[in-house]
């Protein structure tokens, strides 16, 4: 196995590897060493069916089933189908997910740890993913602004249509989004610590941080802007423009992503999603 960083903050690459073998103690364990180091790991050239997927996730923690039953895998639950492809005017599978910056599932109270995403079709153009290094742009803050934001709490709400940053984009997304506002927000501490390594990341977004504990909105939301525009600094950024048969997993303490989207309607895009369970931000 051959390990190649990336050439920004984060991020490598990972060749001479299938993952649809049994991996080693030994390959697991430089794996997941590379995991914590790098935060996202590119594998090219995967040939691998969904529960090949299934499996390699259960090694990054305990895999959730998510999204409605019939955006799932059938033989594969775990197998979340993202695209844009209809089957009898119905979407088959997730469609418009994660179009703006977030890190997965931080409106539970245990957020997201790790998220595979593997490529089955591409559009022509367009479809690429962002992830931006959230260590790296907590470590750039002011001092002061570090001081500032130690002790606070992000408010991370689920529906968008409490978010007054984001618009719902996808067809009956209104109605969708309805239903949760009832789910009361999610408070996270905003410098999170990595439970591996100890570092310190920037643990807000755009999609799900609508306002900070405690704090008037007067004066939360200049300040959430300002980390907002310090998440998307381009030097704390990596753009994957994805290949079919790219497997690529990240680490949702660390990291920020977005699906940038660019895409026709009628050009098919086939992403097969898995994710672990992470344990309470602290
Ligand atoms: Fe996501």
């Amino acid at each position: 196995m051959k390990i190649q960083k990336l050439s920004g903050t984060f991020g490598a690459e990972v060749a001479d590897i299938d993952l649809k073998e049994q991996l080693s103690e030994d390959d697991l364990e430089v794996l997941k060493q590379a995991f914590v180091d790098h935060q996202v790991l590119i594998f090219h050239d995967q040939q691998i069916e969904p529960h090949h997927q299934l499996a390699f996730s259960k090694h990054f923690g305990p895999v959730q089933k998510l999204y409605a039953e019939e955006h799932r895998i059938p033989d594969c639950p775990e197998v979340v189908v993202l695209t844009n492809e209809m089957s009898d005017g119905k979407p088959v599978g997730v469609v418009a997910a994660g179009d703006y910056w977030h890190s997965d599932l931080s409106p539970n109270k245990t957020p997201g740890l790790a998220t595979f995403l593997y490529a089955r079709k591409l559009p022509s153009e367009g479809g690429d993913t962002e992830f931006a290094d959230m260590h790296a742009a907590y470590d750039a803050l002011p001092n002061e602004t570090k001081k500032q934001i130690e002790n606070l709490r992000g408010l991370h709400a689920i529906s968008k249509l409490k978010n007054p940053r984001v618009e719902v984009t996808r067809p009956g997304g209104t109605e969708y989004y309805k239903k949760q506002n009832s789910i009361p927000d999610q408070a996270h501490p905003m410098v999170r610590t990595h439970p591996v390594t100890g570092r310190k990341s920037l643990y807000v977004s755009l999609r799900f941080t609508i306002g900070i504990e405690g704090m008037d909105d007067a004066k939360a939301q200049p300040l959430l802007d300002e980390l907002f525009d310090q998440q998307v600094k381009s030097e704390f950024i990596y753009r994957h423009k994805w290949q079919i048969d790219d497997l690529v997993m990240w680490d949702n303490r660390s990291v920020n992503h977005r699906a940038s989207g660019g895409y026709d309607i009628g050009d098919i895009r086939r992403i097969h999603r898995t994710s672990t369970l992470g344990d309470e931000p602290f």
